[in-house]
């Protein structure tokens, strides 16, 4: 935490929090240069231009055209400046690289539920290593909610029923705030919690359980998922060969799906999620619509436990 009395802006502690910062100064200096100078001109042109006497007159004015164009031209390439620099750096925060770590975040009222790859899970902390892209994928199970770290400069929103990713890369080893902010209820101000950023080794040992904090499951999500795949049955009809009554999995993910509707989409987590959970929204061309929907069937940890085990069938394959 800062030690300073007064601060303006929370720490900085990621890759792009200097640039949401300057972006954000450079809106509050012209803001400022804009005000200050309009009222310093108001002030100096009511003292110089005032009436001095009851029958002055002013000279009627007919417009001026150099002026006017200035006046619109100027401002124009300022807002557009303004613009670029904005959609730039909106498009670096929100567009996620391919490679990183995936992590898990379940929303709910009123507690953030957190699930690492290796299997680790926490409640209401997020531990990661600094220097490495971080890839979150949000979800909520009942009402919407907003994951955001100040110090990363970086807000995401939880929705229920749909996959949100964004991603930060820390820069600076430590402890910051996590914070819920989309108001969801009652104890809405009491979601919140922490985020601790970690050497690497440090990571690694927190993974695998001697450090403190978190709960160990003793298999990788993919691992979990993998015997939910098999509970729940799913393996009758998702063969390691083609020939069953659904489509292959095995080297499915991240590669395009042809669909029946003559469409074709990329297997991605959210259409994972969205194939088990409403099955008939997205046919793959050549199948039949006879999977039943797991829709209340299974949490959203689940869910993500499948993700992950469907997206490994594909990764073993490379
Ligand atoms: Cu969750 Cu506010």
């Amino acid at each position: 935490m800062s030690s300073e009395l007064f601060t303006l802006l929370p720490e900085r502690a990621s890759t792009f929090a200097w640039q949401v910062d300057a972006l954000y100064l450079l809106l509050v200096g012209l803001s400022v240069f804009f005000t200050v100078g309009i009222m310093a001109v108001i002030v100096y042109f009511s003292v110089k231009y005032r009436r001095r006497s009851a029958d002055e007159r002013p000279a009627p004015i007919h417009g001026n055209l150099p002026l006017e164009l200035a006046w619109s031209i100027i401002p124009f390439f300022m807002v557009i400046g303004i613009f670029a620099l904005g959609a730039d750096l909106f498009f670096r925060l929100y567009r996620t690289p391919a490679d990183g770590i995936d992590i898990y975040v379940v929303g709910k009222q009123w507690m953030w539920k957190i699930q690492h790859p290796e299997g680790k899970r926490e409640i209401n902390t997020l531990h990661v290593p600094v220097g490495q892209v971080i890839r979150l994928t949000v979800t909520a199970e009942d009402v919407i909610h907003s994951f955001f770290i100040p110090a990363f400069r970086t807000k995401k929103d939880a929705v229920p029923g749909r996959y949100n990713t964004f991603w930060f890369e820390p820069s600076k080893v430590g402890e910051y705030h996590l914070f819920c902010a989309e108001y969801c209820g009652t104890q809405h101000a009491g979601m919140i919690g922490r985020v601790y950023v970690m050497e690497p080794e440090d990571y690694q040992r927190w993974l695998s359980g001697t450090a403190a904090g978190g709960e160990v499951t003793g298999q990788s999500m993919a691992q979990s998922g993998a015997q939910q795949f098999e509970q729940l049955g799913c393996q009758t009809c998702h063969k390691t060969e083609p020939g069953g009554r659904g489509p292959v999995l095995v080297g499915a993910f991240g590669h395009p799906v042809e669909l029946a509707s003559g469409e074709t989409v990329v297997a991605d987590e959210a259409y994972v999620r969205e194939s088990i959970l409403t099955p008939t929204a997205k046919i793959v061309k050549g199948f039949q619509p006879l999977m039943p929907t797991f829709q209340g069937q299974i949490s959203e940890e689940t869910l993500a436990q499948l993700v992950e085990y469907i997206k490994s069938l594909s990764e073993a394959k490379k």
